[in-house]
């Protein structure tokens, strides 16, 4: 159906720049907002310790833990006159303002006003600016969200895993969200960014990373999925089969990646906006399964440039002062211009999470969409977006709830990994096959409920 150039008025066009705003208020902060988010890891939070500083799609919040055991996440401002519940004392029960001493629950309720004569205190008509918490796989979550009654939590396996069954780490990015989970759909980086270096001799046969050293372009097969996207990067096995690597991206800001054998592979990785220009990590990962990713060349010893971890400095109580790398776009990403030169690896950059982290903040807060030029092996990345600018659109001009809201069960279906199947099976038949016969570890959604 055509619009008039009045109804084209009345319904402004969302497009990427639409993705990247997460503020209250906006199409895209707002569509978040509807979602459970990771907000801290709960081991961040001790009972009865002081409250942490905590940014969320850029409001200011507190997070604390009370001498029940209970995490609160509420607005930074005490509810009286605006002063920081961050320097709030946490005591029996709840956080006391160190303004007036007014206490507030977990839930925000104003439990003591002893700055005012009991005859005129009015405790149970003031309320903080709490949102709804809960705990689920060592994680502290929160619902921002318009809804009295909050959906229920994703069922992302490496997400809702019992908190012993998983793994999972935070790390701070100085971008947008949008950029850092792009990184993760963008598998054609790997064998220059990571592996630029190296050549399939450089690795013991039976590792398949050898296969992205031998070829570097490998074919591409994207699809929509009912949790978001997925593609499908493969390249010959011999003369029968095709190598698969296959990745997700899930609603809103998810993406799970083939760092693993597709059967038992479970983990996931959320983009948390803190603002615009900062993201926090989640990675989460079955702990049964995950290990460190050691990539050793033939004699054993580690091959440069594959470590998989980087050093943090330590957290403070800053807003942006949690989970910071020490190599950031102020030291250039401590780049050895030297090791860069002499090939020992591609980037000069020491492990993969910092040749990621680089890539990334190296395209500024907030990547300008206007100057790339995408090709067909960017094709996850400009699936994904024309698929969320959908789903944007349906939910900000006609209600619709996002993806998976709902239902979040369709999330469960999703997983990555890395498989050989026959050349004769076509994308997404060989996704549904290989999935169709997974054994699922996550609890039943129903055990999590709402
Ligand atoms: S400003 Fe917090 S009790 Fe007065
Ligand atoms: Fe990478």
């Amino acid at each position: 159906m055509t619009q008039t150039p009045a109804a084209a008025q009345a319904r402004p066009r969302l497009d990427s720049q639409a993705l990247t705003r997460v503020g209250k208020g906006t199409p895209m902060g707002d569509f978040m907002r509807e979602y459970w988010i990771p907000a801290i890891m709960s081991s961040e939070l001790q009972r009865d310790r002081e409250p942490v500083r905590l940014l969320l799609l850029g409001e200011k919040l507190i997070a604390f833990r009370d001498s029940n055991g209970e995490a609160g996440i509420m607005d930074e401002r005490c509810p009286h006159r605006g002063v920081s519940l961050f320097l709030g004392r946490v005591e029996e029960g709840g956080i006391r303002c160190v303004y007036h001493g007014w206490k507030f629950t977990t839930a925000g309720q104003c439990i003591d006003m002893p700055s005012v004569p009991p005859a005129q205190e009015c405790k149970h008509l003031v309320k903080a600016r709490a949102y709804p918490v809960r705990e689920c796989g060592g994680v502290v979550w929160v619902y921002m969200g318009s809804r009295t009654r909050p959906p229920a939590l994703p069922q992302i396996e490496a997400a809702v895993l019992p908190g012993e069954e998983v793994n999972v780490y935070c790390l701070q990015r100085e971008c947008n969200y949008l950029q850092m989970a792009e990184s993760d759909l963008d598998t054609s980086h790997f064998g220059f960014l990571h592996l630029g270096c190296l050549e399939p001799d450089d690795f013991p046969e039976d590792n398949p990373l050898r296969f992205a050293a031998e070829n570097r372009a490998p074919e591409f097969a994207s699809s929509e999925m009912p949790w978001g996207t997925s593609y499908g990067a493969h390249r010959a096995a011999g003369e029968q089969d095709r190598y698969w690597r296959v990745a997700n991206f899930l609603f809103p800001f998810w993406t799970q990646t083939p760092q693993g054998d597709f059967s038992d592979h479970i983990d996931a990785r959320a983009f948390v906006p803190m603002d615009d220009e900062h993201t926090m990590m989640f990675h989460f990962s079955w702990r049964r399964k995950s290990r460190p990713l050691v990539v050793e060349d033939k004699e054993g010893k580690p091959l440069p440039g594959l470590k998989n971890n980087n050093e943090l400095l330590p957290n403070t109580s800053d807003w942006f002062g949690r989970w910071r790398p020490k190599a950031n776009p102020a030291n250039d990403w401590l780049i050895d211009r030297e090791m860069q030169r002499n090939g020992v690896t591609f980037s000069g950059l020491d492990n993969i999470r910092t040749q990621d982290q680089a890539a990334v903040e190296s395209m500024g807060p907030i990547v300008d969409h206007a100057l790339e030029h995408l090709v067909p092996s960017d094709q996850m990345v400009a699936k994904t977006r024309r698929r969320m600018v959908k789903a944007l659109q349906r939910f900000a001009q006609e209600g619709t709830v996002p993806p998976g809201v709902d239902d979040p069960q369709v999330f469960a279906a999703a997983r990555s990994g890395f498989f050989v199947a026959s050349a004769k099976l076509e994308w997404p038949v060989v996704y549904h096959e290989r999935a169709g016969s997974l054994k699922h570890v996550a609890p039943d959604p129903v055990a999590i409920g709402s």
